[in-house]
């Protein structure tokens, strides 16, 4: 993928053995402890934000800045020039760049290059080609992290980490996992879904997808990763439309909402299905049908749509620990793709 063979980037948990998941999640749970560190003095990132970010351009910016180095946030189409992503084409439309030019010259200045590069929710079958992080990472000469594009990875190792602090112990296997789809007045990313779907079922969880309908499943790509994930980890995984069942024993819920993959760029239809799974929304009676779990959410979050105040206030709430890991596992994974190049 990349012009330089053996550069290694962080674009999905997938592509990385679980030793080093491992690795990265024992390194984040180091950094909680100690806050300070040099790994990357002298060295910089660049932060590439297509999208609006507080959690993310905040975590990198400091976890740059607590290990000695330095964060430059560019907001292509905002401060930066707008960049074309296509080989071949005549750039008389509003891109002012390629990124051929553009990953390179970032390249003679940074160590890293960091990408948030949402799809434009117009064809999934050109956003799930996931073309923009792709092109960075092929042209690119130092390592590049997913910032979140159609998967989230960062996110998914924050949220490990916050399961295994929760639950006092590295080993979630045979743990009953509920990832729920949850209402949202508007059509959102899969990225975080099938995030969560891959590390569930690496991690060897019980999982359960909680959706309204089939057409609300994941793309095929991350079912078949999550199965295969599931087959080797000694973990399960089933679909489920039924919230009681779903719910019943569960020791941990994840809920997000994410638009039905049938009706992409069809959004006013899908809306109209959508607005019938309101009820969707995490409250107080389903997570009483737990195991007394725990109950998490990637934010940003609209109170009293996707959860209720109770749910948010609850101890069973960890979404805000698992929104301080980000600070901790990206400044494992800067520290390990530093240590690569
Ligand atoms: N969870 C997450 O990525 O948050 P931001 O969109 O605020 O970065």
């Amino acid at each position: 993928m990349s012009n330089t063979p053996s550069l290694q980037h962080f674009l999905n948990t997938q592509d990385w053995s679980r030793q080093d998941l491992d690795a990265l999640l024992g390194q984040a749970a180091w950094y909680k402890r100690h806050k300070l560190g040099e790994e990357l003095k002298g060295r910089s990132i660049a932060l590439m934000f297509f999208n609006p970010s507080m959690r993310t351009r905040t975590s990198f910016e400091i976890g740059a800045f607590q290990l000695g180095g330095h964060a430059v946030v560019l907001q292509p189409g905002k401060d930066a020039w707008p960049i074309e992503f296509d080989l071949g084409r005549v750039m008389d439309g509003e891109a002012e760049e390629h990124i051929a030019e553009v990953a390179r010259v970032l390249g003679r200045y940074v160590d890293l290059i960091g990408v948030r590069a949402f799809p434009k929710f117009v064809d999934w079958s050109i956003d799930r080609e996931d073309k923009v992080l792709k092109s960075f990472a092929r042209y690119s000469p130092v390592p590049v992290i997913n910032m979140e594009t159609i998967t989230h990875p960062c996110q998914e190792l924050a949220h490990i980490l916050a399961l295994q602090q929760h639950f006092d112990t590295d080993d979630l296997r045979g743990r009953k996992y509920v990832l729920t789809w949850t209402y949202h007045p508007k059509a959102l990313n899969t990225a975080v879904a099938n995030s969560a779907l891959t590390i569930a079922t690496r991690m060897g969880m019980d999982v359960t997808l909680l959706c309204p309908n089939e057409e609300y499943l994941l793309d095929p790509r991350y079912m078949d990763w999550a199965r295969q994930n599931a087959a080797e980890s000694g973990g399960a995984l089933q679909v489920s439309h039924d919230i009681e069942s779903a719910y019943r024993g569960a020791d941990v819920v994840y809920a997000k909402s994410w638009g039905a993959l049938p009706y992409f760029g069809d959004w006013d239809a899908e809306k109209a299905i959508r607005d019938r799974y309101k009820h969707f929304m995490v409250d107080e009676a389903k997570m009483a049908l737990t195991n007394n779990g725990v109950f998490s959410h990637c934010l940003p979050l609209r109170r009293n749509i996707k959860a209720t105040d109770a749910v948010m206030d609850s101890p069973q709430c960890i979404a805000i620990d698992e929104a301080e890991n980000r600070l901790h596992v990206q400044k494992a994974i800067m520290a390990r793709l530093i240590r690569s190049v």
